[in-house]
């Protein structure tokens, strides 16, 4: 097997780890040390020896864990995923892992050991005000069976010994400190957790897997005499390091993601985040360490160190549930392809088990609305099919009766009401995730599955929508957790003080995805055959279309908020008149125009701004946004030195200093949503909605020649999609690769001429020129 071959068999292994078809059923009892300490203090773990009499067939060994755990069969780690067994809301299933443990075990005495740390189950999660730790439990615990040829050969029980970890403190958000001269004495007994095997369920995703480390691209001394270390790539993993010294000094890590004005080390956005890690040297030879039970959100780290020791190594390790890259874009203006690398960056570090809002601060919550503006994105950019099913099934679990969909899941607000006022569900843009992400995956995978999974869900939500206001137009409340209360446009930008630029009000933005969610679900029940949801919803979806007219268009065809969001959706998603078009895109156009090009949109408003300009073959204004490098916009932040995508457009002002501490992360995909235009649109291929997961391939390339030239590639089901732009004195060149058992459909655009396929000229009809599979040179030329 060469290099490319090993990558592909990880690939395959990942997409079967998914889809819950052949459970195991365990014997074992869920078991926790007696000498636990509580969340956040010392870690426990648990302990067995077993004979073995022969190796003649493999051995499997199927574990789980309340908490997190790290297994090791005779002190060599088992598998390599991190942070098992996963997140899910666990009072519904936790994941389960199996491996194959022939390899470290020997005939005669082995022993197993599982580590066990707090993690998501019952470590620490929400920011201070809404701190809540024992979320879903006050005890960890192990399970796990060892079986070979279906005979059980061991299972977790009150026989198992436990023991104190070196491992002194950790948590998600606490970091993890490490005292090497701790020895691991058996010193307890275990006892049996009161726990329902039936949760137990197999991984639906593949593990969370270290990327190939980076190594510090600057170090340098602070006044204090700590050492810093730019890594120069911030995302989200730990440190591992090496150090040689004296038995009882330590090595004290701490992390930012920036560095404010005048270099200064600067990690107030963590918040409540301890985010630290402290190790204790035992002094034997050199020692190496990196957490087991924790990960940060950086690019920066600071060192100290207290005592005789120094490091003979520091890398950082980046971490994801999606380590290959499924997509790439490229073209002549590089802020744009570090943009592109920026989202894969904040995809990668954000995709941790949950698809979450950030990596660093105290939340790293899966947020909806985020995951759901990025959807389509994160298809493009990797293999996301399971890992946003995984998320969905979240959902659905913390769905209220009343069909609102909560604001992140796994919900600790639904689990511990008490930690909030009202009920944190509800918001549009966020709740819509449950329509929207299952069309993402539908349109990417062919996926029907997700649809059946989903549409109950789905059905619940529009009716929870239209209750709100109890009819279409939605009148959102002003108070998180109010019945009904939609987080709008959120951080869209208003521009400066003295002259605020129009924004969407809430209520006009719920009312949109109160029409788009019911138009998605509309034509979901037309793929599933469910005649009468169709037909019921399509009469709803009018409905709220008319009273979104009626409600939001003056009779000269001006939206209420003339806003670029409010723009942005109408056009996309035929919310505007026809008689009402010209004046409309007249208004919209102004709407760049008046703000000198720079971006008006939030987070929801920002993945349908540049397709809608696009629509209305607005060129110039989409070429305009997508360059400019002010802000707000895109490429301010690249300019800045981003190397991930900002949740905030004015993260860093232009003088340097940070805007916001006390909520503002370097590391939020939502506004990395763009990608997808640059795809779809700029390289010109996408899903088809007919024959979906890319049997079909829609090709529309949008020549906008700054960008000249352009490439994009793309992994879909099929094989490899590749596409190429080149324009020459208004020639364009376009090279297309489709891959096997596909076929391409080239769409006619009308501002461009004389088209030419494989040398031969062609006229497009106007449902598309078909391009079978293979290789494609298509030629044409920009209107004058
Ligand atoms: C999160 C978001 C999220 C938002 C809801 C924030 O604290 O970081 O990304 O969508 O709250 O408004």
């Amino acid at each position: 097997m060469n290099s490319n071959e090993a990558e592909m068999a990880i690939d395959n292994r990942n997409n079967q780890a998914s889809d819950l078809n052949v459970y195991y059923h365990f014997l074992g009892e869920m078991i926790s040390p007696l000498c636990d300490q509580n969340a956040g203090n010392q870690a426990s773990f648990v302990r067995k020896k077993f004979i073995l009499s022969d190796m003649a067939s493999p051995i499997t060994l199927y574990i789980s864990a309340l908490g997190l755990y790290r297994a090791f069969i005779n002190n060599k780690q088992v598998g390599d995923d991190l942070l098992t067994p996963g997140w899910t809301c666990y009072d519904d299933r936790i994941a389960y892992q199996q491996y194959d443990i022939t390899s470290l075990l020997q005939v005669g005495e082995n022993t197993i050991e599982i580590w066990l740390g707090d993690g998501w189950y019952r470590g620490r999660l929400m920011w201070e005000e809404s701190a809540v730790t024992n979320c879903w439990g006050n005890d960890i615990g192990a399970i796990a069976d060892i079986t070979q040829s279906d005979f059980l050969l061991l299972k977790t029980d009150d026989t198992w010994v436990a023991g104190l970890l070196p491992i002194t403190a950790q948590g998600i958000y606490l970091g993890e400190d490490f005292d090497a001269r701790i020895k691991k004495t058996e010193s307890a007994d275990v006892r049996i957790l009161d726990f329902n095997n039936k949760l137990l369920v197999p991984h639906e995703i593949g593990g969370v897997k270290e990327l190939s480390p980076l190594y510090p691209q600057q170090k340098w001394r602070d006044k204090n005499c700590r050492t810093l270390y730019d890594f120069g790539q911030n995302t989200a993993g730990y440190i591992r390091f090496r150090v040689k010294g004296k038995s009882g000094a330590n090595i004290r890590i701490e992390h930012a993601e920036v560095l404010g004005k005048n270099q200064y080390f600067d990690n107030r956005n963590y918040r409540s985040a301890r985010a630290e890690i402290i190790y204790t040297l035992n002094g034997c030879g050199e020692e190496e360490y990196a957490p087991s039970f924790t990960f940060m959100g950086f690019r920066y780290a600071r060192v100290t160190i207290t005592g005789e020791a120094e490091l003979t190594h520091i890398e950082m390790v980046p971490i994801s549930s999606v380590p290959d890259v499924k997509g790439g874009f490229q073209c002549g203006e590089e802020a744009i392809n570090r943009l592109v690398l920026n989202t894969i960056w904040s995809q990668r570090s954000n995709f941790i088990e949950v698809p979450t809002d950030c990596p660093q601060r105290d939340e790293r919550l899966g947020w909806t609305g985020d995951a759901q503006v990025f959807a389509n994105t994160a298809c493009w950019l990797a293999d996301s099919q399971y890992f946003l099913k995984k998320f969905l099934r979240d959902v659905i679990k913390d769905q209220r009766d009343n069909g609102a969909i909560s604001y992140f899941s796994p919900d600790t607000t639904r689990v511990r009401p008490e930690i909030v006022s009202g009920d944190w569900a509800g918001s549009t843009g966020w709740g819509d995730c449950i329509t929207l992400i299952p069309w993402q995956i539908y349109l990417h995978y062919a996926d029907e599955e997700v649809l059946v999974e989903c549409l109950p869900a789905m059905l619940k939500w529009l009716d929870y929508l239209w209750n709100i206001s109890n009819g279409p137009i939605i009148k959102p409340p002003p108070e998180w957790g109010a019945h009904g209360f939609s987080f709008g446009d959120w951080l869209q930008p208003i521009g400066d003080n003295r002259k605020p630029r129009p924004t969407i009000a809430d209520d006009c933005a719920a009312t949109i995805y109160h029409y788009i969610s019911t138009d998605i679900t509309q034509k979901i029940a037309q793929i599933l055959g469910k005649t009468e949801i169709e037909q019921q919803l399509y009469e709803r979806a009018n409905i709220i279309r008319d009273a979104f007219i009626n409600e939001y268009f003056s009779p000269s065809g001006r939206i209420a908020h003339n806003d670029q969001t409010s723009w942005a959706f109408a056009f996309l998603y035929n919310l505007v008149p026809a008689e009402h078009y010209k004046n409309a895109k007249e208004y919209f156009r102004k709407s760049i125009i008046d703000t000198n090009g720079v971006i008006g949109t939030g987070f929801i408003g920002t993945p349908v701004l540049l397709p809608a300009l696009t629509k209305l073959k607005m060129y110039d204004l989409a070429e305009n946004l997508i360059l400019n490098r002010d802000v707000p916009g895109w490429l301010y932040q690249v300019e800045q030195g981003a190397t991930s995508i900002w949740e905030r457009w004015d993260a860093i002002e232009p003088d340097g200093e940070i805007y916001s501490p006390d909520m503002n992360s370097y590391n939020h995909y939502a506004y990395g949503a763009v990608c997808e235009w640059l795809f779809e649109s700029i390289a010109g291929i996408a899903p088809s909605k007919t024959q979906p997961g890319f049997k079909e391939i829609m090709i529309d390339p949008i020549i906008l020649p700054a960008l000249n030239p352009v490439s994009a590639w793309h992994d879909c089901p099929y094989g490899q999609i590749t596409a190429h732009w080149q324009i020459n004195n208004n020639k364009v060149t376009y090279s297309l690769e489709i891959p096997p058992n596909t076929t391409g459909r080239l769409m006619p655009n009308t501002q461009y001429n004389n088209y030419t396929h494989n040398g031969e000229k062609i006229l497009i009809p106007t449902d598309g020129h078909i391009l079978p599979a293979g290789k494609h040179i298509i030629t044409f030329y920009l209107n004058e």
